[in-house]
C-alpha cells in the first residue's frame, strides 16, 4: 500500500465541489462525513458496519489514545489501523481541542499545553512535537497540526494571541511532521483559527498557506455560535484557501449545517452528533428527526425512515427501538447509531449527486 496522497476535484456546482481524496489506506469521495472513533472505536459499531454505511474514512483522537492505551502501546501492537481492525483511512485530531474541552487545570505556554488527565488526574504535556509524534506512532493517514483552542466568548485580543500561538505551533507541527521519514500516502492539514473575526481568520489562513499544508481545516467553530455566524465565517474564509486543497470543517454538525457548509465549498466533516444522539434516542431521518423515547412511538410499526435501506430500518420498528432505548439496552444504541451513520452517509451521497448533476432540489426537499 503506497498510494500517493492526492485530492482531485471532478465536478463543481457554484461554490461546491465533488472530488476524491486518496491516502495510504485507500480513497474516498468528497464531500465526506467522517464518523468519530475517539477511543479506537466508532461507538456501538463494528468496523464492517461502519464501512457498510458507505464511510471509508474515520476520525481518531490523539488526546484519548495518548492517555489510554498510549500511542507507544498502539505502535507496538502494529498501529491504529491494525489495532482496531479498520484498514481504511484514518484522520487523527491533534488534541488541541480536547485539551480545552476535556482536561482541567490547563496551563498553556509557548512550549505547549500542560494539563491533568480527565481519567486519573495525571499531569500530561502536549506540545506540537509530541502531538505529531503520537499521530505518527498511531500511523494516522491524515495528521492535524496542534493548535490552541479557546472559547469563542474570548475577547479579540485573546483570540488574536491564541491564533498567533497556533501559527507558531503550526510551523513546529510541520517541521516535526517532516522529520519523520517521507511517506507518500500521508498528509498533514493546517487548522485556521481566529474566532468570529474575519481579519484574524484571513491572517491565519494566509500564514498557514505560506507554511504549506496538504489540506486546510477550519477550527474554532461549532462551539456555541449561531449557524449564521458560522456560515458568515465560511463565506469570508473559503476564498482564501487554495482550490486544489481539501477544506475540512471540524466538529460540524447537524444535517442543515453540513448542507450549508457544502454549499459554501467545504469538503470534509466530522461530528459526534449522529453517534452520540443515536445512543440518546435521537434519529436523523429524511424530513426531520425522531426522538424515539417519545411515547407516540410506543406502538409505531413503521421503520425509523421509510426511505432508508440501513439494517435497522430494514428489520426493526420504531416501537421496538422505543422499548430498547427506554430500557437502556445496548442493542438500542447499536441500532440507532447504525441508522444515523447510514443516514449521514446517504446525505453526503445526495450532496455529491447534487453537485454532479448541478441540481439541488433533492437536497432542499428531502433533508430538512
Ligand atoms: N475539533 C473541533 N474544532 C476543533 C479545533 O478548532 N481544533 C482542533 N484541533 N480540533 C477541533
Ligand atoms: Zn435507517
Amino acid at each position: 500500500m503506497s498510494h500517493q496522497f492526492f485530492f482531485k476535484v471532478s465536478n463543481t456546482s457554484k461554490n461546491s465541489r465533488k472530488g476524491i481524496i486518496q491516502t495510504a489506506h485507500g480513497d474516498f469521495p468528497t464531500p465526506c462525513f467522517m464518523p468519530v472513533g475517539t477511543q479506537a472505536t466508532v461507538k456501538a459499531m463494528r468496523p464492517e458496519d461502519v464501512l457498510n454505511t458507505g464511510a471509508k474514512v474515520i476520525l481518531g483522537n490523539t488526546y484519548h489514545l495518548m492517555i489510554r492505551p498510549t500511542a507507544e502501546r498502539i505502535n507496538r501492537l502494529g498501529g491504529l489501523h491494525k489495532f482496531m481492525n479498520w484498514p481504511h483511512t484514518i484522520l487523527t485530531d491533534s488534541g488541541g481541542f480536547q485539551v480545552m474541552s476535556l482536561s482541567s487545570l490547563t496551563k498553556v505556554t509557548k512550549a505547549g499545553a500542560e494539563f491533568r488527565s480527565h481519567i486519573d488526574g495525571k499531569k500530561i504535556m502536549l506540545s506540537p512535537e509530541r502531538s505529531i509524534e503520537i499521530q505518527y506512532l498511531l500511523g494516522s493517514d491524515i495528521t492535524m497540526i496542534f493548535d490552541q483552542c479557546i472559547r469563542n466568548s474570548s475577547s479579540k485580543d485573546d483570540t488574536e494571541k491564541a491564533m498567533n500561538l497556533s501559527l507558531e505551533w503550526a510551523l513546529r507541527s510541520k517541521i516535526s511532521y517532516l522529520s519523520y521519514q517521507s511517506r507518500p500516502g500521508y498528509a498533514i492539514f493546517g487548522i485556521i483559527q481566529g474566532g468570529l473575526y474575519p481579519d484574524l481568520r484571513e491572517k491565519s489562513a494566509q500564514e498557514l498557506i505560506k507554511i504549506g499544508f496538504d489540506g486546510y481545516a477550519i477550527g474554532g467553530l461549532a462551539v456555541g455560535e449561531t449557524q449564521e455566524e458560522m456560515f458568515s465565517i465560511l463565506d469570508s474564509i473559503v476564498p482564501f484557501i487554495p482550490v486544489d486543497k481539501p477544506r475540512y470543517l471540524m466538529g460540524v454538525g447537524k444535517p442543515k449545517d453540513i448542507i450549508g457548509a457544502v454549499k459554501r465549498g467545504i469538503d470534509m466533516f466530522d461530528c459526534v452528533i449522529p453517534t452520540r444522539s443515536g445512543r440518546n434516542g435521537q434519529a436523523f431521518i429524511r424530513k426531520g428527526v425522531v426522538n424515539i423515547r417519545n411515547t407516540v412511538y410506543a406502538e409505531d410499526m413503521n421503520p425509523l425512515d421509510k426511505m432508508c435501506i440501513c439494517y435497522t430500518c430494514q428489520n426493526y420498528t420504531r416501537a421496538y427501538l422505543h422499548h430498547l432505548i427506554k430500557s437502556k439496552e445496548i442493542l438500542g444504541a447499536v441500532l440507532m447509531t447504525q441508522h444515523n451513520i447510514h443516514y449521514y452517509q446517504d446525505l453526503m451521497q445526495d450532496l455529491r449527486d447534487s453537485i454532479k448533476n448541478n441540481n439541488w432540489e433533492m437536497i432542499d426537499n428531502i433533508h430538512l
